[in-house]
């Protein structure tokens, strides 16, 4: 029986996997390098969280996390050209269709990781954590399917 629905977990896994978004096959990869650049923000920008969650507070870390951050940000956004919403893309069409928006939320973003490497003091970078999460959560409630 274990062993039944163990394979039983295998064959939707791969079923899972096969189904998974088709590659970019556009010159230049654009919607696949934006995905990769959004995965490079997150992962300098995810342990920030961690190690507040972990009271493992760090300056020094800190500093180093958001010299990544301030790099990171940069990268996504020269890749959403025109016509670039097609799969695998996860944007909705509203980047495209109403760009002051997008361009707005993305200021408030830069807004809120400024705060926040200038944040100095436990408390105050929570609260400027907490803050630059929801400028990403309020763009992808927008414009991220
Ligand atoms: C101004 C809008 C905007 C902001 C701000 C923003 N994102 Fe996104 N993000 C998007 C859009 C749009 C996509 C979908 C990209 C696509 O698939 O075309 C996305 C996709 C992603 C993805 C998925 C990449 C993939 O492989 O599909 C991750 C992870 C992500 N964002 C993390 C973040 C984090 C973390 C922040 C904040 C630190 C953030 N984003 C801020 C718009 C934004």
């Amino acid at each position: 029986m274990q062993r039944l629905i163990s394979l039983a977990a295998l064959v939707l896994f791969t079923l899972s996997a096969c189904n998974s978004s088709p590659e970019d096959d556009r010159p230049g990869q654009p919607v696949k390098h934006r995905q990769e650049a959004f995965k490079v923000l997150l992962r300098a920008f995810e342990p920030i969280g961690t190690m507040l969650h972990d009271e493992s507070f760090d300056a020094e870390r800190l500093a180093s996390l958001n010299t990544a951050l301030a790099q990171a940000r940069e990268a996504p956004w020269a890749y959403f050209g025109p016509d670039t919403d097609y799969p695998p893309s996860k944007s909705r069409p509203e980047v495209w269709s109403q760009p002051e928006r997008f361009e707005a939320e993305r200021q408030r973003f830069f807004a809120a990781t400024d705060a926040l490497a200038a944040a100095t003091g436990r408390e105050a970078v929570e609260a400027a954590y907490r803050e630059a999460r929801a400028s990403c959560k309020t763009c992808h409630d927008a414009f991220r399917r």
